[in-house]
């Protein structure tokens, strides 16, 4: 029996200890709210209803409020809207530094020069938070794109149940300090069963009791976290001693684009933000770019030597996030080419190029290159310096060749370290769950997200399964048994053998 007992705990240990894997959404954008360079326009609180809640919210308490496009304050459910308040986001930036913020309302910017789509991508954030997402030393940029996960962050403190307001006959309330957003409330009271959805605004109307109720706070996934003896009456905050599980998730890799152009693709819908721009750069520093839809780049060289430049504008560690550059390009002249070297830079301006403020971080990358047998393709590779763990986001190469001669580029990818491309890409998709009921565990082409990019959209109830299509639907056959369970079962048979 003892060693049961000690598998048991094993079991509950190791399950407990197992790390889910939570969808990487790779397309959104942190911006600095305290950056001059940004206008914040209006910010609407979450929680401005409740006194003191810079103080008494926790998120805002730490300073580790974000703020999201009010259009995506509401999760889109096919039976009701979830109100992301006091939802956990993890963040992480290109400095690899995994940042947890809670949606504290959302915010409404003009970011000079950005394509307006942009606005529907923002994480807003504070200044101590954006420097850790980005370059710790602190850059003058006020935007950086970020990959952003959906946490259910421990707190380590309970949830809260704040009275805000009452009339004659209702009460108004809202919950704070939940890891998971909260769906719909229950009350249970002698031979009432009532279930309250949410108000659009993270509150919830309650017709008001004489006397002391209890309620449930149910997450949007069913758990259940209860509140006991409320009065609706005074307007005050209560406690609870629960809380919300929460899990183990692996946390996101930040990962920059990896296809810089493939001649004849249509970029016109892809954001600037997530484009590498393309630039010559002639012998006297004359900067020559490409305008980011172009999908042919071609050119009769200026000069001898000449550049070929890529920029991307969020400063990375591109020596430490990618492996090698890849580039095919044609030469008119083949016989007279000759590559001169690659190199990395760090520039802070990024709508336009200048040598002059640019700073080398690393030179003479190892590269290799060999001529087609076609006769006019060049196929090189450009490995980056695993030793370096300094941000640049411009690299430029340099060739020789005779004054006149075209080059004209086929593609060029990055290739990820090993450490980074073990991620799945997700993108801003994932971040609503498009009028489904529940989670998609299934992989099917009938799936409005890609194969793990399905966003936890809730649970169905006990005899029901989510469909390929993310409705929950009548099970057929019951025969699901935890894995742990049956480890058990197989140790205790297999020590029963023993013994007899
Ligand atoms: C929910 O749907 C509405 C209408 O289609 C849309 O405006 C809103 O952005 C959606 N919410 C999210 C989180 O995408
Ligand atoms: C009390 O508040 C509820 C919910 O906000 C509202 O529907 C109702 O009309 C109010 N009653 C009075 C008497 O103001
Ligand atoms: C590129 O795509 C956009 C939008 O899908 C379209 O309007 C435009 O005509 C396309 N351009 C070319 C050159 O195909
Ligand atoms: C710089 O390049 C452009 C073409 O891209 C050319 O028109 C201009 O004359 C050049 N300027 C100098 C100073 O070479
Ligand atoms: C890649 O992911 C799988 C599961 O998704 C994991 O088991 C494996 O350890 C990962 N490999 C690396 C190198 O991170």
């Amino acid at each position: 029996m003892f060693s049961l007992t000690l598998l048991t705990l094993v079991c509950y240990v190791l399950g407990n200890r197992h790390i889910l894997d939570t969808p990487c959404m790779t397309d959104f954008v942190a911006v600095n709210l305290n950056s001059p360079r940004i206008i914040v326009n209006e910010i609407k609180y979450c929680y401005d209803k409740i006194p003191d809640f810079r103080t008494s919210v926790h998120g805002h308490n730490i300073k580790s409020d974000c703020y999201i496009n009010e259009y995506l304050i509401g999760v889109n459910k096919s039976t009701n809207t979830v109100n992301r308040c006091g939802e956990w986001l993890e963040v992480v930036g290109p400095s690899q530094n995994p940042v947890m913020c809670m949606i504290a309302g959302s915010v409404d910017v003009t970011i000079n020069g950005a394509n307006p789509q942009i606005y529907t991508r923002i994480i807003g954030v504070r200044n101590s938070i954006f420097s850790q997402i980005t370059i710790a030393s602190g850059t003058s940029l006020p935007l950086s794109q970020v990959t952003v996960a959906e946490s259910d962050f421990d707190l380590r403190i309970n949830p809260s149940l704040y009275v805000l307001s009452k009339n004659d006959t209702h009460a108004i309330i809202q919950f704070t300090d939940h890891n998971r957003p909260p769906e719909k409330i229950e009350i249970i009271d002698g031979e009432l069963n009532e279930e309250i959805k949410i108000n659009s605004d993270d509150t919830f109307t309650i017709q008001l009791f004489s006397h002391s109720i209890n309620i449930y706070l149910i997450s949007f996934d069913s758990e259940k976290t209860e509140f006991k003896g409320i009065d609706l009456n005074t307007i005050t905050r209560y406690a609870t001693d629960d809380r919300f599980v929460s899990y183990n998730l692996r946390s996101c890799k930040y990962l920059a684009d990896t296809q810089m152009f493939i001649e004849g693709k249509n970029y016109t819908n892809i954001l600037p933000m997530f484009r590498w721009k393309m630039y010559y750069i002639a012998d006297n520093d004359n900067v020559t770019s490409f305008p980011l839809t172009e999908s042919i780049i071609q050119f009769d060289t200026p000069s001898d030597p000449i550049s070929t430049c890529f920029l991307y504008s969020t400063p990375l560690r591109l020596n430490q996030d990618f492996k090698e550059l890849r580039m095919d390009f044609r030469c008119s002249d083949l016989h007279s080419y000759k590559f001169i070297g690659a190199n990395l830079y760090y520039t802070d301006r990024i709508s336009s190029v200048d040598m002059k403020t640019a700073n080398l971080i690393s030179s003479d990358l190892p590269t290799k290159y060999y001529f087609d047998k076609d006769g006019e393709t060049i196929h090189m590779k450009i490995g980056f310096d695993a030793s370096s763990y300094q941000y640049s986001n411009f690299i430029k190469i340099t060739h020789s060749v005779p004054i006149g001669t075209t080059l004209s580029l086929k593609k060029s990818y990055l290739i990820r370290s090993k450490a980074n491309d073990n991620q799945t890409e997700c993108d801003h998709t994932t971040f609503d769950c498009q009028f489904t009921e529940c989670t998609i565990t299934t992989t099917s082409s009938a799936s409005p997200w890609q194969e793990n990019c399905q966003p936890t959209c809730g649970t169905c109830r006990v005899g029901y399964v989510c469909s390929d299509q993310g409705f929950c639907l009548k099970e057929q056959n019951f025969n699901q048994r935890s894995g742990c369970l049956n480890l058990i079962i197989s140790m205790f048979v297999l020590a029963l053998l023993l013994v007899l």
